[in-house]
């Protein structure tokens, strides 16, 4: 159909004042002030703004307007009208409608009446929630922060690399990977190999909680610098606001970097989204500011022109131990440290993003980079205020040797992973890597508290939406 995007009368007002003009959208409110009529109106163009269609109800008889205008008003109701284009004070510009056609009515038991609604209530309702401004805002972000990682890793010289989700090793290793499989069970089989022999694939088969390995082999296995960027997925059994079971992960592998150097990166990446969705979201950032998390926008400059802190776990320990805050979770050097000390670490001591490094290794994944005192490994977690961690990095283990070893400790079958140690056999070089949650990202940028309200469908334990 032919007609103008809303965001343009907007942005390219000049142009189109004065002119003749066609839009479609969806009815936000409707008025009637005799002798006038009030229409708001959404394309999704904007998040935010909502074009004004504006009828004089002296044109129109009043079998016309009943016939015509009346059906036009109900929220919901997808029009289409055509009119002249003004300037307004009060709207920057409206539409003198001319014309107004219903092109999908909107009965009464539509859900998203003017009133206001909660987030549990809309929940309930994901496939109509991004009608309303707070979502419209939110999947705008996510969208330009998909774009701005995307640039971040291309200006960069990062190949994308579309890493398979069907895999057969669980990279983290912490037995939350979701199975695949077509074949229903049956008591004949004697055991679990003949059962999987049997399967869709010959061998047991599930979905990948992270592409790191493949990651890793596609940078070691020649392209140097990579990035995959796709869904991850986790049977955690965590019903929290910042875990789901299906989410987004960003995870670029770069050679020839150490630690340190990969620290760098990732502030970089970080403060260059960030950059990107001050300067192309404005709006939303300022509805958010405003609606979601008050002093929003002070946070996100103070995040991009200061310098993360980089604490060593060890020395964070000895700070929550001497800390006289009461903590749920007990604190010791080799503790796994949990959501509560995180945030107590970012948001009480640090007051800006944290980048924790060389834990203790037998609370960390079995590829990490082994440091020589003997107990920690090259791993860092980038925390922030509001959330906690929304990166896990490391410097990889490179020796062949240690890397097998670390694999019979946590009786990984390391037959299973041929392939990946043979990066470390022909031509292994130093690298590192990292994975950032894009929905937790998004969180953090919008101020959104519940991960539930960032994803479209989210999936988190019992419960798909
Ligand atoms: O810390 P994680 O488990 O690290 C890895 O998977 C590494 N293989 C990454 C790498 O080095 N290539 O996960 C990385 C990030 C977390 O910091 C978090 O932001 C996000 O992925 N994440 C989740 N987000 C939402 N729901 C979940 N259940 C998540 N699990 C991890
Ligand atoms: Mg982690």
């Amino acid at each position: 159909m032919q007609h103008t995007d809303i965001v343009l009368l907007f942005s390219d007002s000049e142009k189109y004042v004065g002119t003749a003009v066609k839009v479609c959208g969806w009815v936000r409110t409707s008025a009637e002030v005799k002798p006038m009529t009030f229409i708001q109106i959404n394309d999704g163009t904007t998040s935010l703004k909502n074009l004004q269609l504006t009828i004089d109800q002296t044109r129109f008889d009043d079998e016309e307007y009943k016939l015509r205008i009346k059906p036009a008003l109900p929220v919901g109701t997808a029009v289409y009208a055509e009119g002249e284009l003004v300037a307004s004070e009060r709207n920057v510009v409206e539409l003198l409608v001319s014309e107004i056609r219903v092109l999908g009515e909107c009965p009464g038991d539509y859900p998203l009446q003017k009133k206001k609604t909660s987030m549990e209530f809309l929940r309930t309702i994901p496939h109509l929630r991004l009608r309303t401004n707070t979502f419209k805002a939110v999947f705008t972000v996510r969208a330009r922060l998909s774009y701005a990682i995307h640039k971040y890793f291309n200006e960069n010289g990062y190949k994308y690399v579309q890493a398979p989700i069907i895999t057969n090793s669980d990279c983290e290793g912490a037995g939350e990977m979701f199975r695949v499989t077509t074949q229903p069970w049956a008591t004949d089989y004697k055991t679990e190999e003949e059962y999987n022999s049997e399967d869709y694939f010959g061998c047991k088969a599930g979905l990948a909680v992270s592409c790191q390995l493949e990651g890793e082999m596609a940078a070691l296995g020649g392209l140097g610098r990579i990035y995959t960027f796709g869904p991850s997925f986790r049977a955690e059994h965590s019903n929290t606001a910042r875990h789901v079971a299906e989410f987004w992960h960003v995870e670029p592998e770069v050679c020839f970097v150490d630690l340190d150097e990969i620290i760098e990166i990732g502030e970089d990446f970080i403060k260059f989204i960030i950059r990107d969705i001050l300067e192309s979201c404005k709006e939303e950032l300022a509805f958010f500011d405003r609606f979601v998390e008050k002093g929003l926008l002070d946070k996100l400059n103070h995040v991009v022109n200061s310098e993360f802190a980089k604490v060593d776990y060890t020395e964070a320990v000895e700070i929550l131990q001497k800390s006289r805050q009461k903590f749920e979770y007990p604190v010791y050097w080799g503790a796994d440290l949990q959501s509560e000390h995180e945030r107590y670490l970012t948001e009480e001591v640090y007051k800006r993003p944290v980048f924790l490094k060389n834990y203790p290794k037998e609370i960390k994944a079995f590829y990490m980079k082994q440091n020589p005192d003997g107990k920690t490994v090259a791993a860092t977690d980038l925390l922030v205020p509001g959330i906690g961690e929304i990166i896990g990095c490391s410097e990889r283990e490179t020796d062949l040797e240690k890397l097998q070893q670390a694999m019979r400790d946590r009786n990984m079958p390391i037959e299973e992973y041929t392939r990946y140690l043979d990066t470390r056999r022909f031509g292994s070089v130093q690298h590192s890597g990292f994975g950032l949650g894009l929905d937790r990202m998004v969180m953090y940028v919008t101020g959104m508290t519940n991960i539930r309200d960032v994803l479209q469908f989210p999936r988190t334990y019992e419960h798909i939406y």
